[in-house]
């Protein structure tokens, strides 16, 4: 038996009595997940009712890819691209001597980025894989548009339709129209899960594989996850109390630099879900022990308007022995056991000064552990949305820069 996550909520400050208040309401919330009637909830049965032909087909185009090249593109930006960078950052793709390198374009609209990638790339054996589910985004598709020509003067025309894959709604938008006229290979997004949720859909799925990572692992690792809630459903409530005692920031909190991106797609799925209506809880992460000589000073002392989630990975993959010559206290113990020491003197200082602490206790970076957090975190993510009263899959916010800069680019 696998090891599960586990919710450590010794430090959050809060009493049984008022977590196990909202029990009524979760399992409301509960019922409307699984309901199939509510819009955008496709990803909660995803893992256990995949199409194991299209499974097959993710695995096959992720093999054809990784035996054409040494340099593979994802193209995309917010949740058409976090999801599976979360999962190659953490998982080590890029270390992974045999798998092509993963590259990113098209989240952010940087000539300086885009114009430093092409030339990273131009020796490089490159194919690419651009994902959008409205098939409109901008950064994306100057992305596109620019990784396009760059593979079509490489290789031609023919060669190049052949080194695209294109990820995107089944009908809708100018990626599918493309994919229709260019015959590039392609999947869908699936019409009933929103960028945010999208990870174990071929969003996340393609580019994962690609970097030699196993999908099925961590399609069984989300779908074991599935059949567990109890705490998804007190993280929930921890996060409304604390909402209704006044924090207004979750800081996410880890000590294994591979969480990086994984904490950023936190703050997609949270910001994005919660943050409406003049509500929400604003998703914050640091880096630790980096951020503790930057931030240390204000979470030790300063507004206390946080509250803090730590990510703790029980078991990491790496480990060194510090040498005589660091000093007494630090010599001939592993790092491992000194980062664990960091995190223990954290928490006691925290401790001290009444911050409410929750730590989610991570087994070990594996893909099966990976689909087990993005589950864990969509669930809960879900359920805080219908407790704080906000609809927790759309984002009517994230359209009105649009339509500013729109502006700005017609004059
Ligand atoms: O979660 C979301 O909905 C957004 O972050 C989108 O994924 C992002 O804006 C990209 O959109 P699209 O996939 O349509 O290009």
């Amino acid at each position: 038996m696998k090891k599960s996550l586990t919710l450590d909520l010794s430090d959050s400050l809060l009493s049984e009595h008022r977590l196990y208040g909202y029990e009524e309401q979760l399992a409301a919330g509960e019922a409307r997940l699984c309901s199939k009637t509510e819009k955008f909830t496709g990803w909660v049965s995803l893992p256990f009712s995949y199409n194991r032909e299209e499974v097959d087909r993710i695995k096959a185009a992720a093999e054809e890819i990784r035996g054409k090249c040494d340099a593979f593109v994802l193209l995309g930006i917010g949740g058409s691209y976090l999801g599976a960078r979360a999962a190659i950052e953490m998982l080590g793709g890029r270390l992974e001597k045999k798998s092509p390198t993963t590259y990113y374009a098209g989240h952010n609209l940087s000539g300086t980025y885009h114009s430093e990638l092409l030339e990273e790339l131009a020796d490089k054996d490159v194919c690419l894989c651009v994902i959008s589910k409205s098939g409109t985004t901008t950064e994306t598709s100057i992305a596109f548009a620019l990784l396009k020509d760059f593979l079509i003067r490489k290789y031609g025309k023919e060669e190049a339709g052949r080194r695209i894959v294109a990820i995107t709604d089944a009908e809708k938008g100018t990626l599918r129209e493309e994919v229709r006229k260019e015959g590039y290979k392609s999947f869908i997004v699936p019409s009933d899960i929103g960028g945010r949720y999208s990870v174990l859909s071929p969003v996340g799925l393609l580019p994962i594989a690609v970097a030699g990572i196993d999908i099925e692992e961590m399609l069984r690792g989300a779908a074991d996850r599935a059949e567990k809630s109890e705490e998804e459903h007190l993280y929930a409530a921890v996060r409304n109390c604390l909402y209704q005692d006044g924090k207004r920031i979750e800081v996410f909190e880890y000590y294994e630099p591979r969480l990086q991106y994984f904490a950023e797609w936190l703050k997609q799925l949270f910001g994005e879900s919660e943050g409406k209506e003049g509500k929400g809880i604003f998703p914050a992460a640091l880096s630790f022990s980096t951020d503790l000589h930057s931030m240390g000073q204000f979470l030790q002392e300063g507004s206390p308007v946080f509250f803090e989630t730590i990510l703790n990975v029980v078991d990491p993959p790496g480990d060194l022995v510090v040498p005589e010559s660091a000093g007494t206290i630090l010599a001939n113990k592993s790092m491992n056991q000194i980062n664990r020491a960091a995190l223990a003197g954290v928490m006691a200082a925290h401790r001290a000064a009444g911050i409410s602490m929750v730590r989610i206790d991570i087994p070990s970076l594996c893909s099966y552990t990976f689909g087990q957090m993005v589950y864990y975190f969509e669930k809960a993510c879900a359920l805080s949305g219908y407790l704080l009263g906000v609809d927790p899959f759309d984002q009517p916010g994230v359209e009105h820069y649009k339509a500013e800069m729109r502006k700005v680019l017609e004059k």
